[in-house]
């Protein structure tokens, strides 16, 4: 078979092949019993395209502002921790990749590279995702050294003031870097790459909480750390809090019912991003696409509303936009790409998407994506 990269399917084969499994499980799973994580990419196929011809469709454009930010295709790179494990300077390698690509990147609380790692090797501004945690003086610093590094926007995550457990996690007794046993060890000579690209660097914690939080390395610690930290007492006042502490750009992320996109409309958050976090959360939630037309219909003239959980495709990005969604993020399809390819990876996780979005916004018919709306979509299939 060739080895040709065509679609986000072949980077994630790639990814399993390079990644140690603890570190590919970790990104690849869901929580319980994976259903709503299934989902999330399922119902995306259930949506039919109306195809439409003899339309002229030269001069096409996919450009977009997401809370007034340029992006190349409403394309955001979802927050993820840990992202150095799937490749060594992950974080670093995927925020060049969408700087050079023109789209926002999002750098998790929990990643391996730091705020300052990133702000050193990138021009673009970037956004910083914040968890709620007890300890406000850090959340403070945090915030701050955000403002330094120049980050144009914060993303605060609502959806995990408690922790979804995955199995996978547990049973791979997931650390980072991987404990020596030998069943580690065997998986780990299987991947050459990998060990190459891990030997001599020294990132293999938590850049953002050095300092801050000790011994954090594996998920029985860290799901104890986070049981310590992350407050699972947090309100709407907490929210606006936030967004009179850090005085820019707020988006609101894990938003998957429509009173809460009220109460989040309500807040004054620029922008609200309706996700089930990936299927790593509540196991039994709709997908996100199922989640969204209700969401838009209630607060999309009010509110940014965007989406993530399951995107694989530029249809899917098509599919979310003519549903309402004024922007998507991506997390494993980047993932898969950095884990296959680094940053090369990464660059062609965008281009699949983009290319994909593109063709298939000229065969609905439209040259602009501002044009797109629901009456792309077959009546009955959404
Ligand atoms: C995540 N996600 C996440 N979200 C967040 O706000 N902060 C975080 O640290 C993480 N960490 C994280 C790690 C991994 C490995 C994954 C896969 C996801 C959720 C993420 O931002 C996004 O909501 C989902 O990844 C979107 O779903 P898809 O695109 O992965 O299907």
């Amino acid at each position: 078979m060739s080895n040709v990269i065509t679609n986000i399917e072949d980077l994630r084969v790639l990814a399993q092949k390079r990644v140690p499994r603890m570190f590919y499980d970790y990104a690849d799973s869901g929580s319980w019993t994976e259903g709503t994580y299934r989902a999330n990419s399922a119902d995306f196929q259930k949506i039919k395209l109306r195809q439409r011809v003899a339309v002229n469709m030269a001069n096409r454009s996919t450009r977009v502002k997401m809370v007034g930010q340029d992006a190349a295709m409403p394309v955001a790179i979802a927050p993820t921790g840990l992202t150095g494990m799937q490749h060594a300077d992950g974080e670093i390698l995927a925020a060049r990749a969408a700087e050079k690509f023109g789209i926002p990147f999002t750098l998790s609380t929990m990643s391996i590279c730091s705020l300052e790692d990133i702000a050193a090797h990138t021009k673009a501004p970037f956004w910083f995702q914040l968890y709620w945690m007890r300890d406000r003086a850090f959340m403070e610093a945090l915030m701050d050294r955000a403002k330094a590094a120049g980050c144009s926007a914060l993303v605060l995550t609502l959806d995990l003031q408690v922790l979804g457990q995955r199995h996978k996690d547990l049973k791979n007794g997931m650390t980072a870097p991987p404990k020596p046993t030998l069943a580690n060890i065997l998986n780990l000579m299987t991947k050459p790459r990998w060990c190459l690209g891990m030997a001599g660097t020294r990132r293999h914690t938590f850049g953002n909480l050095v300092g801050h939080a000790k011994n954090v390395s594996d998920m029985s610690s860290l799901s104890a750390w986070t049981k310590e930290q992350f407050d699972p007492q947090l309100d709407w006042n907490d929210v606006e809090w936030i967004k009179k502490r850090w005085g820019g750009k707020l988006i609101l992320k894990g938003i998957m019912d429509v009173e809460d996109a009220q109460l989040a409309a309500n807040s004054g958050a620029d922008a609200m991003v309706v996700s089930n976090h990936g299927g790593r959360q509540l196991d039994g939630a709709p997908s996100a696409i199922e989640a969204l037309p209700a969401i838009v219909d209630a607060v999309g003239s009010r509110i940014e509303v965007w989406m993530d959980s399951g995107i694989r495709s530029g249809q899917d990005v098509l599919k979310a936009w003519a549903l309402g969604a004024r922007g998507t993020m991506i997390g494993r399809s980047f993932l898969y790409g950095l884990g296959a390819m680094g940053e090369a990876g990464v660059t062609k996780c965008l281009e699949i998407l983009h290319k994909e979005l593109d063709v298939t916004m000229a065969f609905c018919g439209h040259t602009q994506i501002g044009t797109v709306d629901k009456s792309i979509l077959l009546p009955g299939s959404f």
